[in-house]
């Protein structure tokens, strides 16, 4: 992908991250994210590009804005085709209740990059580029952490590992912590998480969680992007939540759409079936301050944003620290 196109979606993700920022503390998850999207998909329709959305807001008779398979951007015959892997906020309900770490997100790379996959559970195991080949999401996790620990020739107790503080996965908190690894129970926002994991400056040694498979597959680009590894499993409601009847009906749908969309429910997908390239670039906004990025911050006119953008292609990650003056608001 072209460098300039690049340039162009840090934009967008800060356009969303401005547009969330008025719901911040609101206590309206819904509201924020309906922001978030419309600002974001306003954006990528000013790009020159010929655009497809592949992850995004869900199917497109629940999303009217930025569903899966929506063409975005100019579409002129001469513009370059992008898949677009969208997470306008990740982390609605800490935006809504004004906590920490949510971001506007999302990953874009050339036609068929990415895994289609409906919006779903999906079970993630992240490492950063020295523990590249050291993992195998069929292995419990225990025996993953020991062979990223020897790989990286730390005992045990120097490891740290990032999992989603759900109920879900208070047992496999317990028995990490019993290994005398650290645990960073993380309430929500696993993406932050993953990319922080693959930077050159965070100790995070792996990321584990069963948490959406939209923000699984953005991870994914951005953990390609920087030399990491990734192992996913798309997992149906009812083996998350349990079995009621809800959940059993919606599991059926999920596993009807992976049929419909070609890919295998719980399966083991390395790295190269969630992200089939390098050349992707992924873009990512704070709303709220965070440990991976400061959020959206005002003082009269001007509203701050930093923006994470990193190109695989060149293995560049830049952190761009913007002023915008509301006042001076353009189209162009
Ligand atoms: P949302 O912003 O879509 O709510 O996502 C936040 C998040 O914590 C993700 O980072 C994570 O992958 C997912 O929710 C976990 O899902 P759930 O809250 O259903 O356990």
């Amino acid at each position: 992908m072209k460098r300039a196109i690049a340039f162009e979606f840090s934009r967008v993700t800060e356009a969303a991250a401005l547009a969330a920022f008025d719901w911040i503390g609101r206590g309206d998850k819904n509201a924020a994210d309906n922001a978030a999207v419309k600002a974001m998909r306003q954006l990528l329709n000013q790009m020159e590009i010929r655009g497809e959305v592949v992850i995004g807001e869900g199917e497109i008779d629940k999303a009217p804005m930025l569903y899966i398979g929506e063409k975005v951007g100019q579409n002129k015959p001469d513009q370059e085709e992008v898949s677009i892997a969208v997470d306008p906020i990740d982390g609605t309900r800490m935006t809504a209740m004004g906590q920490s770490g949510a971001l506007a997100v999302l990953a874009a790379g050339g036609k068929n990059t990415f895994l289609q996959a409906p919006d779903m559970y999906m079970e993630k195991l992240v490492v950063d580029s020295d523990a590249k080949g050291m993992i195998d999401l069929n292995l419990p996790l225990e025996q993953n952490i020991r062979r990223v620990a020897s790989k990286k020739g730390k005992l045990l107790s120097q490891i740290t590992v990032a999992i989603l503080a759900k109920p879900r996965h208070d047992e496999i908190i317990k028995s990490v912590q019993a290994l005398g690894v650290r645990v960073l129970a993380i309430p929500d926002g696993d993406v932050a998480a993953g990319v922080q994991c693959c930077l050159p400056d965070s100790d995070i040694d792996l990321v584990y969680g069963i948490g959406g498979a939209p923000e699984g597959v953005v991870t994914a680009a951005a953990v390609n992007a920087l030399g990491g590894d990734i192992q996913a499993r798309l997992i149906p409601r009812n083996k998350v939540k349990g079995n009621t009847p809800e959940n059993l009906k919606a599991a059926e749908k999920e596993i009807s759409r992976c049929a419909a969309m070609n890919v295998p429910v719980n399966t083991v997908l390395k790295i190269e079936e969630i992200v089939r390239d390098d050349n992707v670039v992924f873009a990512a906004t704070g709303i709220t301050t965070g440990d991976l990025l400061k959020g959206v911050q005002r003082k009269g006119s001007m509203i701050f944003t930093e923006t994470l953008l990193i190109r695989g292609r060149s293995r560049t990650i830049r952190k761009l620290a913007s002023y915008h003056d509301i006042s001076h608001l353009t189209d162009d």
